[in-house]
C-alpha cells in the first residue's frame, strides 16, 4: 500500500439531514445511525491498514472547506452529498482539484426516486459511485479506496 494512504485518512463526508438517520424516513434510508455507520466503516477502514475522518454537516460551506481539507490529508474521499448533490457547483468545483479517489455513496437509490434527484454534480467528478445499498454502501465504498490505492501502487 502507498505510503500516503499509510499515513492519511479516507475522508467520510455526509450533506445535509443526514444527521438525522434511523429516524428520519427509515423506509427509505434504513434504521441505521449516522454514529452506527462511523463505527462500521472505522473499523472496515482499519481492516485495511486505514484511519477514518467522519464528518457530517447542513452548510454547504463545511463540505467545501472538508473536501479542500482532504485533498491535502487524505487518502481518499467518500461522499453522501445528500441533497447538495443535485444542486452543488461550489461542491462540484472542490472536487476537481482532488487528486485522491472520490467514492460517491447514497443510502437510496436516487435514480428511481424524483426526477430532481437524478442529477447529480458529484458524479461527473467522482471516480465511482454506489448508489442504493443502504449503510453497506459505505463499507463497499471504503473497499473500492483501498483496492484503488492498492492498484496506484502497481
Ligand atoms: C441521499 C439521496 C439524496 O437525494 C437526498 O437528498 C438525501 C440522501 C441518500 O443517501 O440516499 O438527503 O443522498
Amino acid at each position: 500500500m502507498a505510503k500516503k494512504a499509510l499515513s492519511f485518512p479516507i475522508y467520510v463526508l455526509n450533506g445535509p439531514t443526514l444527521n438525522l438517520l434511523g429516524t428520519r424516513e427509515p423506509e427509505v434510508y434504513g434504521h441505521t445511525t449516522l454514529a452506527d455507520i462511523e463505527k462500521m466503516v472505522t473499523v472496515r477502514a482499519r481492516s485495511h491498514g486505514l484511519g477514518v475522518v467522519f464528518r457530517q454537516s447542513n452548510h454547504e460551506g463545511d463540505l467545501v472547506d472538508w473536501i479542500q481539507e482532504a485533498r491535502i490529508k487524505g487518502c481518499g474521499i467518500i461522499l453522501n452529498g445528500a441533497a447538495y448533490t443535485h444542486t452543488s457547483i461550489a461542491i462540484h468545483d472542490a472536487l476537481r482539484a482532488v487528486q485522491a479517489p472520490i467514492i460517491e455513496v447514497h443510502l437510496s437509490n436516487p435514480h428511481a426516486r424524483e426526477p430532481f434527484r437524478h442529477h447529480s454534480f458529484v458524479s461527473t467528478v467522482a471516480t465511482g459511485v454506489i448508489v442504493g445499498l443502504k449503510h453497506a454502501g459505505y463499507l463497499l465504498a471504503v473497499d473500492a479506496i483501498a483496492a484503488l490505492l492498492k492498484d496506484n501502487k502497481k
